[in-house]
């Protein structure tokens, strides 16, 4: 039956049901919308939810890319900043990476929760039909030619969907990687012993560049969202929370983590937010199986460290799109059936770039000696190597789709 038909009979029936609303789902839902194929998102949270989420906010080139075609890069033009390079530091010893120098790229600061306004706002223009605050959301025939989905409604009432294909967009906390059976799933997991303490503070940026900073009372990174608003992180204690730290705590132990050139102007103020994420890396695969694909993070986790989440989650998106456009405009499957094959490639270079930045500047609690030796030995290398700076910039603006 014709979709718009099947709707107006009062059977819900698209043609990519999404389930989450996050940065994943409504880029999805953005870029299918736009190639004339029918979307539902289902989102267990409200609008202001998801847009009070404070997350990274590093921007490379492809996704700025994605982001263009997909009709949201107005703002992103306009308001983010280009940064041609950064500092990475082992006590006072700074390396800059010129990215602009060995890839002539550059990436843009441009915080994730703008994005997610922009995607709702572009989203709004298409009539999109989002669904906020489902409950006991379930799937039923994931292998057969409809699969359905049945939840709650934030009213209790019970519906279902009917749709052609089910896109996993609902982050690592999500229902939907679970949908796949445990026997035909591998799972991939490094926890790290450690987490990012973060503030944001409406105060100058300490640097016009991010500095990643390793010293000997722990990592530290000094990030911006615009010229009066600073984002800072220092590595912490798993074991703690938010409340535990004062802000005079935090920008004590900034100032003892960034090298001394820095510390000397840092700008201190109150916080107007402040979060613990724990470290983790982890990927499952496959990422499809029958009629549901993963994207973003219901399929993989990356450290913070080189800001790869977003990008990650916009590459897969960019792969999936691409397998459903060609799928309904010119029914072809090939791309359908080799997404999860595809994606993961890029997704593992990505998690091995982010496991190795957060292994060379974090310090780990029980490392020994030699560990210690090395992880310097790591750094000096890369401040005397053009070609280890150069496969640093590589990976931090992102490599290619
Ligand atoms: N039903 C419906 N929605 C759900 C469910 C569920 N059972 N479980 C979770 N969700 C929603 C969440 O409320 C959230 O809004 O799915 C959304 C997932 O969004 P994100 O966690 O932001 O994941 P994703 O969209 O893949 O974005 C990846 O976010 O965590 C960062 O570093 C990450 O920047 C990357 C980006
Ligand atoms: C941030 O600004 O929040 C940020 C920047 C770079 C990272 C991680 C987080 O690697």
């Amino acid at each position: 039956m014709d979709y718009k038909l099947a709707n107006l009979r009062g059977i819900l029936k698209t043609q990519v049901l999404i389930i989450g609303g996050g940065p994943s789902g409504l880029l999805l839902s953005q870029v299918l919308m736009k190639a004339g194929i029918e979307t539902i998102i289902l989102e267990k949270q409200s609008r202001q939810y998801i847009l009070n989420r404070i997350r990274a906010g590093v921007i490379e080139p492809n996704s700025v890319e994605v982001l263009k075609n997909a009709g949201i890069g107005d703002r992103i033009d306009a308001e983010g900043i280009k940064h041609q390079g950064t500092i990475l530091s082992h006590d006072d010893h700074t390396i800059r990476i010129d990215f602009q120098k060995a890839t002539k790229k550059a990436v843009t600061v441009y915080g994730q929760t703008e994005i997610t306004k922009d995607l709702f706002k572009a989203q709004d223009n298409l009539n999109a039909k989002i669904f906020h605050g489902i409950k006991n959301i379930r799937v039923e025939n994931l292998c057969e030619k409809s699969p359905r989905i049945i939840f709650d409604t934030e009213t209790d009432e019970q519906k279902y969907i009917e749709a052609d294909f089910i896109a996993g967009c609902d982050g690592f906390h999500g229902i939907s990687r679970s949908w796949i059976p445990e026997k035909n799933l591998s799972v991939y997991e490094n926890r790290y012993p450690f987490g990012w303490l973060g503030i944001l503070s409406e105060t100058p940026p300490v640097n016009d560049e991010l500095i990643y900073s390793s010293s000997s009372s722990g990592f530290a990174l000094a990030s911006m969202r615009s010229s009066k608003l600073s984002r800072y992180y220092i590595q912490c204690d798993l074991e703690t929370k938010p409340e535990d730290y004062t802000d005079d705590f935090f920008w004590l132990e900034l100032k003892k983590r960034l090298p001394k050139k820095y510390s000397e102007k840092l700008i201190t103020g109150p916080s107007i937010e402040k979060s613990i994420a724990p470290l983790r890396s982890f990927v499952v695969e496959p990422i499809q199986y029958g009629k549901l694909y993963l994207a973003g993070d219901a399929a993989h986790i990356v450290p913070p460290t080189g800001a790869k989440g977003l990008n990650l989650a916009i590459s897969d998106i960019y792969y999936l799109s691409q397998a459903f456009i060609t799928f309904y405009n010119d029914n072809e499957k090939t791309l359908l059936e080799s997404y999860s094959q595809i994606a993961l490639k890029r997704i593992w270079k990505t998690v091995r770039f982010s496991w190795w930045m957060t292994t060379l500047l974090h310090t780990f609690p029980n490392s020994s000696h030699f560990e210690k030796k090395i992880q310097s030995s790591e750094f000096f290398n890369l401040s005397e190597s053009q070609y280890a700076m150069g496969a640093l910039a590589e990976n931090y603006v992102g490599l290619p789709y």
